[in-house]
């Protein structure tokens, strides 16, 4: 009997024990990141926590638009005790956030050498901010067309490819009185706006802001004359809806998706999306191409996104297990994963070989070579401050408050004046 208690009492002992060991690994890791509208970043930490016990990961998710989840990671960081581990992270962010030391250097815990031989190059050349890595990159982005080939075919309309030929397709196809418009796109007064309007600015040969030399050049009348596009696609040719000025990435894939346009500016993962949504009326019946440019220049798709970054203010013992998340979400596995359910444009380059991802979006084939000539809005830690100065005059100018001219002078003030206080501070 008293061997028995004994061994009771042994055993009692040692399941406390395991318990206060497995309570002592058990690590729960806060994750900022957008909406999950579809579920994919639910499933890429299942996937996770099931191969990872004793790591969980909660999944906090802000707003969709990337100005304001950088607001929020910004507030946080500025009380120096971010409630969030890790967050999905823009490749704009990058410069500011690690300017400021709101964020992990993670050179000492990654391979760098091996995410620059598996990645797209800029996914990676955006982690970086003066010689120091801060995120793993796992999604890729570039501004794409997108058009309904059906409503093209049967007006035997070839897809234009100059600025003056879309606004021409444009006016000829649509039928606003009929439910069906030109052209949407992200007119609401946000980053992605900028990201639309620089990729015209560039096709019609001009810049913003270029970080090497310091210069700005958005007053010059290649610039003005983008800018009045913009402004012609809502009140001169009238191809799109004013309704635009409130669109953001899904207001405006919804709208094409539900058969409401024929062109339609956004990232890669609408493709996917458009022909799997129960939703999408346009199965089938979509093309996607470049940009379009005026004569005599290039097509430019503005790069784009996101990737896994650590706060600054995590504790110490949580670093391991928020580095091995990271680099989970640049597993093949979840890469794979994140094109299958969101058609996500990853950062892998494998992902754009694998025949399973190539036959549910042949476009990938283009798409990876799209992605190696992308251009980048400039790397430079005032970037908010120069995105906010040109988002809030092009909203005057689509507003009609302004000229194009009037917009473009002033932005390239406000922006030669912050120039001047960071470099001269
Ligand atoms: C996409 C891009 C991101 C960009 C944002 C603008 O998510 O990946 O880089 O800032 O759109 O809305």
């Amino acid at each position: 009997m008293k061997k028995l208690s004994l061994f009771l009492l042994v055993a009692f002992v040692l399941t406390l024990f395991s318990m206060g060991a497995a309570f002592a690994k058990d690590i729960t890791l806060t994750f900022l990141i957008g909406p999950d509208s579809t579920g994919i970043f639910h499933k890429e930490v299942a996937l996770f926590e099931k191969k990872n016990p004793g790591i969980k990961i909660k999944l906090v998710e802000g707003p969709h638009s990337t100005n304001d989840r950088y607001q929020m990671f910004v507030t946080a960081s500025m009380s120096k005790k971010s409630p969030y581990d890790i967050v999905w992270a823009d490749i704009i962010w990058i410069p500011p956030l690690a300017q400021k030391g709101w964020l992990l250097p993670i050179s000492d815990y990654v391979d760098v050498n091996k995410l620059y031989a598996e990645n797209f190059k800029a996914t990676v050349d955006g982690s970086i901010w003066d010689g120091k890595i801060y995120r793993v990159p796992a999604m890729s982005d570039a501004g794409l067309i997108y058009y309904r080939k059906d409503i093209l075919e049967k007006a035997g309309v070839k897809p234009p490819r100059t600025f003056k030929e879309f606004f021409q397709v444009a006016q000829k196809l649509q039928d606003p009185k009929n439910g069906l418009w030109g052209f949407v796109y992200q007119g609401k007064q946000y980053e992605g706006l900028v990201c639309f309007y620089l990729e015209w600015l560039w096709g019609n040969g001009g810049y913003y802001y270029d970080p090497v030399t310091r210069k700005v050049g958005v007053d010059s009348p290649q610039a003005i004359e983008a800018t009045q596009m913009l402004v012609d696609t809502i009140h001169k040719y009238k191809i799109t809806p004013p309704d635009v000025l409130s669109f953001q990435e899904e207001e405006s894939r919804m709208f094409f998706e539900s058969g409401k346009a024929v062109f339609l500016r956004n990232w890669p993962y609408v493709w996917v999306l458009s022909q799997s949504d129960e939703m999408s009326k346009v199965k089938g019946k979509v093309g996607v191409m470049p940009e379009f440019y005026a004569e005599g220049q290039h097509p430019y798709a503005t790069q784009g996104g996101w990737g896994v970054a650590i706060s600054k203010f995590i504790e110490k013992d949580k670093v391991d297990a928020a580095i091995k998340f990271a680099l989970f979400m640049n597993s093949y596995e979840a890469q794979k994963l994140a094109f299958m359910v969101n058609g996500w444009d990853v950062a892998r380059r494998d992902i754009y070989y694998d025949p399973e991802v190539l036959k549910k979006n042949p476009f990938f084939k283009e798409l990876r070579v799209i992605l190696e000539n992308t251009r980048w809005r400039p790397a430079t830690p005032i970037w908010p401050k120069l995105s906010d100065i040109m988002s809030r005059y092009l909203t005057k100018a689509m507003t009609q408050q302004m000229t194009p001219e009037e917009a473009n002078k002033k932005m390239a003030e406000e922006a030669r004046k912050a120039v001047a206080e960071f470099w001269n501070k």
